[in-house]
């Protein structure tokens, strides 16, 4: 568990977009040693946040966004342990005027994979899509609503079905739920164009589809803050002026533990108890309805080119490791990106606590993966000429998967 840190700067009143990383630094790091690599842990702080984490084994440079109160502390820390380092980004809030600029007037624009979109946009898109299969004899698309966030947006699942009462299979798939995560989203929605396409895809499975796990968070990615990768709820003791759960933490296996905070201040706070937050009750919800119907359960994220399954929370593969294995080989042959397959905790060197995935598998579900979709050499900042082939590669790799367990 991190320590406890909370600072005043990061409560400070926020005006201009980005504001708050004013002066913040991303250092670049090289690890060098195995024993580099084992002390990770000692460069982590509630006030550090990795866009990249570094890793030795599989030779990931990586990022480390550091606020102006802890150069002193980073740099040290990097001296003890003799990392090598450069200085990546001087200034984030500088780097973000040009990587995130002010969007122009959204109004009315169609939707296509050159850029990303509002949540708004993106309910208008499913609603769109939905009234296309309204008299389709065949095909079943429906909008599920199953509560709302604490900032009162929808939550909401696509269900994708063939028009018949045979019980089937469920593949469930869910996106966004690190809202600085944008990629995961088009490479969803893109997802959902692929499987409506392809008669085999609805011929096996009911598809079950969330866009947008955590929409409060992702309308505060556009809003105010790029980088912020929690919900906005206030539940916690300092929950006005620390806002937000990270709801990849808030799950109940092994919660709080690994890779998480109790601090609400932090970026890895996990929530008052596990399953506090409307989002996390959404994905528990699913597994409540379809529960051993589904036959595979895929979370993406966007931490650079990494597939994984089962276990994050402790440094084992789950019982299904050889199935996940061989399934996994398949998807990484078929992408054309570089994708490094193995169980998380091992892949990331290191273990985190209260995950989605983890929790489907130990739900006693089969087949579950993280799609950890490369990045572009600026963590989750990805271009957006670049979403289309991204997200056709992504396609790639889960049409793999479904294939072989079809
Ligand atoms: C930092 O790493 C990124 C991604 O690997 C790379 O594109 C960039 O050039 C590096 N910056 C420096 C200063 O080395």
């Amino acid at each position: 568990m991190l320590l406890f840190y909370c600072s005043l700067a990061i409560i400070a009143v926020v005006s201009a977009k980005n504001e708050e990383y004013m002066g913040f630094r991303v250092y670049n790091l090289t690890f060098s040693t195995q024993e580099q690599q084992d002390k990770f842990h000692l460069l982590k702080s509630d006030l550090i946040e990795f866009w990249q984490r570094p890793n030795l084994q599989r030779n990931v440079v990586g990022q480390a966004m550091v606020p102006p109160s802890h150069f002193p502390w980073f740099e040290e820390q990097l001296e003890k342990l003799g990392i090598e380092r450069s200085l990546h980004v001087t200034d984030v809030f500088e780097f973000l005027k040009e990587k995130d600029p002010t969007p122009m007037l959204r109004n009315n624009r169609n939707f296509d994979y050159t850029d990303f979109y509002r949540y708004n946009e993106i309910l208008n898109h499913l609603n769109t899509l939905k009234e296309s299969y309204a008299n389709n004899p065949n095909i079943n698309v429906d909008i599920i609503q199953h509560g709302v966030t604490d900032q009162n947006r929808p939550l909401v699942y696509l269900k994708i079905s063939r028009a018949t009462t045979a019980i089937r299979p469920v593949v469930i798939i869910e996106a966004g739920i690190i809202p600085n995560e944008w990629i995961t989203i088009p490479a969803v929605l893109n997802t959902v164009d692929r499987i409506l396409e392809g008669s085999a895809y609805l011929d096996a499975f009911d598809w079950i589809v969330v866009p947008v796990v955590n929409p409060d968070g992702y309308e505060y990615t556009h809003t105010n803050l790029r980088l912020w990768s929690k919900s906005r709820s206030t539940r916690s003791n300092l929950g006005i002026i620390c806002p937000g759960v990270n709801i990849n933490r808030n799950f109940d296996l092994d919660w709080s533990h690994f890779d998480s905070s109790s601090s609400p201040c932090s970026h890895l706070y996990a929530g008052v108890e596990p399953f506090s937050e409307p989002e996390t009750k959404l994905l528990k919800h699913l597994i409540d309805e379809y529960g051993t119907r589904t036959r595979l359960y895929l979370s993406l994220q966007n931490n650079g080119g990494f597939l994984t399954y089962p276990w994050h929370f402790e440094k084992a593969a789950s019982g299904m490791f050889r199935q996940h294995h061989l399934t996994g080989i398949d998807a990484v042959n078929a992408m054309n990106e570089n994708y490094i397959l193995g169980a998380a905790s091992v892949v990331f060197g290191e273990r985190a606590s209260g995950t989605s995935v983890d929790y489907v598998r130990s739900n006693g579900l089969l087949y579950t993966f993280n799609i950890d979709i490369v990045q572009r050499g600026n963590g989750v900042l990805i271009p957006a000429g670049e979403i289309r082939s991204i997200v056709d590669d992504v396609w790639r790799g889960i049409s793999a998967i479904v294939n072989s367990i079809i």
